[in-house]
C-alpha cells in the first residue's frame, strides 16, 4: 500500500498537534481559566452587592478573567456564608462578607459552618460607615427630634434590617441598647430590598451602609439623621456623626473581607491575593467607593494575615457586647 500526499500531510499535522499538546493543556489549566464567582450573602442591589460588583471589575481586570456575583441572601448572611464554605475549593468561588462574620458566632446558638476554620483568608477589602436613615415622610428633621419621637413611638415604629447577623441588624441592636428603646424589626434578605421599602414608605427607618444610602440621601428620597463613623464622611459633608449628635461612643464602621473555601489551592489564592492588592489601589475602584462614602483598605491590610487577625479580634470584641443584650437566634 502506498501512502499519498494526503496521508503525509495528515501525519505532519498530527505530529505538530502532538508537539503543541502539552503547552496547550498547560495553558488551558492556568488559573483562572473561567469566571470566578463572588458569593454575596445578601440580595442584589444592597451594599455588599454594590461593593462586590465594583471589586469584581477591579479584580477581574487584574486576573484577566470575569468575576460574577452570586446573591445568596437570607438569615442575616448565614445562608450565603454556608454556601461559600461548602463550595468546591478550586479557586472559582470566593466569599465577600463583612463584620457579620464576627457577630454571627455570638448571635446564633449554632452555625452550620466554622467561622474561623472553614475558610482561607484572602484579605480585607474596604471599610464602610453606616447612616441612620428614615423614610422621607418621617416628621423629625434632626437627630434630636428623631430621638424624642422614636422613644415616644417605639411600639409602632418599624426598623428594617437584613436579618440577624447583618450589619444593619447590629447597628439597630446597638442603637436600641444605647437609647434604651425597643422597635419592631422587619428583616429582609438584604438592605437592597429594605431600601426599596424605605423609599416607598413601607418601613420607618434603618441603619445601613453609605454604599446603599448615599444615592438616596443625595436624591432626597430618604432622610438622614447621622453617620456612624467617628469623623464625618467626605461625600456627605453636611451629615453629622451620631457622636456629634450626642450618642457618646457610638461608632460603627463595617469592615469587609474576601474569603475562599478551606482547601483552595495556594496557586489560586496567590493570584486572588495579588488581584485584591491591585484592586485596592485601583483609581476607578477608589473613586467609586469614595463617591459612596467608603474606602478601600491600604494594601498592607489586603492580606490573609491581616484579615485573619481582624476576624479573630472582632469575634472577641463583639461576643461580650452581644451577649450582654441577651439576643440569640436559633
Ligand atoms: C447588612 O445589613 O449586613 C447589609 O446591608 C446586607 C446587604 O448587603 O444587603
Amino acid at each position: 500500500m502506498t501512502r499519498g500526499l494526503g496521508d503525509a500531510w495528515l501525519s505532519a499535522a498530527a505530529a505538530a498537534l502532538l508537539a503543541t499538546a502539552p503547552a496547550t493543556t498547560a495553558h488551558a489549566q492556568e488559573y483562572p481559566s473561567k469566571p470566578v464567582v463572588i458569593v454575596v450573602p445578601a440580595a442584589a442591589g444592597g451594599p455588599t452587592d454594590t461593593l462586590a460588583r465594583n471589586l469584581g471589575v477591579a479584580m477581574g481586570s487584574a486576573l484577566g478573567q470575569q468575576m460574577i456575583i452570586d446573591n445568596s441572601g437570607g438569615a442575616g448572611g448565614i445562608i450565603g456564608i454556608n454556601k461559600a464554605a461548602k463550595s468546591r475549593p478550586d479557586g472559582y468561588t470566593v466569599l465577600l462578607y463583612h463584620i457579620g462574620m464576627s457577630t454571627a458566632p455570638a448571635l446564633y446558638r449554632k452555625l452550620p459552618y466554622d467561622t474561623v476554620n472553614d475558610f482561607e483568608y484572602i484579605g480585607q477589602v474596604a471599610d464602610v460607615p453606616m447612616t441612620l436613615v428614615a423614610k422621607k415622610e418621617m416628621s423629625p428633621n434632626s437627630f434630636g427630634e428623631f430621638l424624642a419621637y422614636a422613644k415616644a413611638n417605639q411600639s409602632t415604629l418599624t426598623y428594617a434590617n437584613a436579618g440577624i447577623g447583618s450589619a444593619s441588624y447590629l447597628c439597630g441592636l446597638l442603637f436600641m441598647s444605647t437609647i434604651q428603646a425597643d422597635f419592631t424589626t422587619v428583616p429582609y434578605k438584604g438592605t437592597g430590598p429594605a431600601m426599596t421599602d424605605l423609599v416607598g414608605g413601607r418601613v420607618d427607618f434603618m441603619c445601613d451602609q453609605t454604599t446603599n444610602t448615599t444615592p438616596q440621601i443625595k436624591a432626597g428620597t430618604i432622610k438622614v439623621y447621622g453617620v456612624t463613623s467617628k469623623m464625618r464622611v467626605p461625600s456627605l459633608p453636611d451629615v453629622p456623626t451620631l457622636e456629634e449628635e450626642g450618642l457618646k461612643g457610638f461608632a460603627l464602621v463595617v469592615w469587609n473581607g474576601l474569603f475562599a473555601p478551606r482547601g483552595t489551592p495556594k496557586a489560586a489564592l496567590d493570584r486572588l491575593i495579588g488581584a485584591l492588592q491591585t484592586a485596592v489601589t485601583d483609581t476607578a475602584f477608589k473613586t467609586r467607593l469614595a463617591d459612596l462614602g467608603a474606602e478601600p483598605v491600604a494594601p498592607g491590610k489586603a492580606t490573609p494575615e491581616s484579615l485573619r487577625i481582624l476576624l479573630k479580634s472582632e469575634i472577641d470584641k463583639w461576643g461580650p457586647i452581644i451577649r450582654k443584650t441577651g439576643v440569640y437566634a436559633d
